[in-house]
């Protein structure tokens, strides 16, 4: 081993140790696997949860900008071999070895010449390879290069181990402090939301599709994450897509995502949600909400689980738990034409409906009291009981905002009212259904107006039961437009 190679070994396992995140602890292996060993190309391919498949989650050299984007499988390639048998590869002919997967040759346009490739063992487990390529100067690699690779994968492995252990107890923290403000908790296991809950076990582990039904604020959202949280892919990622804040080619291609040069616009390549997800599950909230373009092509993902992103003609795998929610009326927006049959089909092989806050009573008490604990806890106070008088006031009332309504209404008196305990004053005057005089005095024209406005909506939503629907019917306009004006205006105040 000359000098100059053996500082750089000893700078790259260095690197190594250094590096505190992942993705740093994966630049510092290929770099140094390249210099030591002086390798034109190298990189990392880790396995893929069904284990049938690898995929690069590095790679430097040329072209490993298209390298990264193929997936590798085990089956029928020289990093499949190495991680099944957990032994290390020289091959000087690459190309004419039966095991050599030619995908990645034909996608990067480049030969590979000779490979080394080595396992990645964390805790006795392989969750990948390193592969370093085409040794410079035309030259096979050499057993020593072999020693040099097994050894930075050994320190790899070791730093990799080292930054799961510091997420892992981070995201432990996270869930601690979550617990501690009571922010996730469900309430409703005892009264209304018990069959619910027993849904949510059931479907959690399968990959089945659910669809959450109910008005705005009942918790949707919330229940999303429950099944997430209680399903096996809760080590990977949830991720959250909002359908009704996008416009539709926003909309495209954060989902599906592009290719540089897709659209004006479109100077790099972005991937979308749905290869973001991929392994973990999405969260498609306002699903009601998308264009019949969009319908078409999510009905694709749902049933093939493939799709290809904006400008591309390359066909992507997913592995997607999918879960959706809407407040509309999507039979009614079939017969209107606005909403895919087969979509709803393929949507609803699981719908979970939320029922409204004025159904479930039951458990009204127990809600006051869980915002009641938090409210307090985050302000510093003590108002942890309900005056019987307040108590009757929130039973009668018939929270259109549903349970987000009921919180911000709790929110409101624990951070404006004194004492021990909630009292009637401290509700507003529209859930004390008192008739809400406005006053307009020393208001802007803008003020004035959306004071108006978001009296006279909430007195037309109580007025229809909280039904958006007959509400937007009734003023005229569209039942999505209502839904904005409930949100911006925060009409549950
Ligand atoms: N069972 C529950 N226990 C405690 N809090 C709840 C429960 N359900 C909902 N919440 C709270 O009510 C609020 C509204 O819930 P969420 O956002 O999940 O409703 P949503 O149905 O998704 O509403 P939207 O249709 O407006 O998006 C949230 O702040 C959530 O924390
Ligand atoms: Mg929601």
């Amino acid at each position: 081993m000359s000098t100059k190679q053996l500082e750089r070994f000893l700078a790259a396992t260095t690197a190594i140790a250094g590096a505190k995140e992942e993705k740093h602890i994966l630049r510092a292996i290929i770099t140094s696997a390249q210099e030591v060993i002086g390798a034109r190309a190298a990189s990392i391919l880790l396995m893929e949860p069904d284990r049938e498949h690898m995929r690069f989650a590095i790679a430097t050299g040329p072209a490993s900008d298209k390298a990264i984007l193929a997936r590798v499988p085990v089956e029928g390639s020289v990093a499949g071999w190495v991680v099944k048998n957990r032994k290390a590869l020289n091959l000087p002919t690459a190309s004419a070895d039966p095991r050599h997967f030619s995908g990645v040759d034909r996608i990067t346009d480049q030969r590979t010449e000779n490979l080394l490739c080595v396992p990645l063992l964390v805790d006795e487990q392989v969750i990948g390879a390193v592969q370093a390529l085409n040794k410079e100067g035309g030259e096979d690699f050499s057993s020593e290069d072999l020693r040099f690779l097994e050894t930075i994968a050994v320190q790899a492995a070791h730093a990799l181990q080292q930054a799961d252990n510091r997420r892992r107890r981070k995201e432990e923290l996270e869930e601690l402090r979550r617990q501690m403000t009571n922010k996730n908790i469900l309430i409703g296991r005892n009264g209304g939301l018990q069959e619910i809950f027993e849904v949510v076990e059931k479907v959690a582990n399968a990959k089945t599709t659910v669809l959450l039904r109910g008005e705005t604020g009942t918790g949707k959202g919330m229940i999303a994450r429950a099944i997430y949280e209680a399903s096996s892919r809760y080590n990977r990622c949830l991720v959250t897509v909002n359908c009704a804040n996008l416009s539709e080619e926003l909309l495209e291609s954060e989902l599906f995502g592009h290719v540089k040069g897709a659209f004006t616009g479109a100077t790099a390549n972005k991937e979308g949600r749905f290869k973001s997800a991929d392994g973990g599950t999405i969260f498609l909230d306002e699903i009601g909400d998308i264009s019949p373009r969009l319908q078409t092509k999510l009905l694709r993902v749902l049933q093939e689980q493939e799709f290809e992103p904006l400008g591309s003609n390359r066909t992507e795998q997913v592995n997607l738990r999918v879960i959706a929610a809407t407040n509309r009326n999507l039979e009614q927006a079939i017969q209107e034409g606005s909403f895919r049959e087969d979509l709803y089909y393929r949507l609803s092989v699981v719908v979970v409906e939320l029922p409204p806050l004025r159904e479930r009573r039951e458990d009204l008490l127990a809600l006051v009291e869980h915002f009641l604990t938090r409210f307090s806890r985050e302000t510093n106070k003590r108002m942890l009981s309900v005056s019987p008088a307040a108590l009757e006031i929130l039973s009668g009332y018939e929270w259109p905002g549903n349970i987000r309504e009921l919180e911000n209404a709790i929110e409101r008196a624990v951070v404006l009212g004194e004492g021990e305990m909630l009292e009637v004053e401290m509700l507003t005057r529209h859930i004390r259904g008192e008739e809400v005089e406005i006053s307009v005095v020393g208001q802007t024209l803008a003020e004035a107006q959306r004071n108006f406005k978001r009296w006279f909506i909430a007195r037309e939503l109580a007025n229809h039961g909280g039904n958006q629907t007959s509400t937007a019917k009734d003023l005229g306009i569209q039942r999505s437009y209502l839904n904005r004006l409930i949100k911006q205006l925060d009409i549950s105040r």
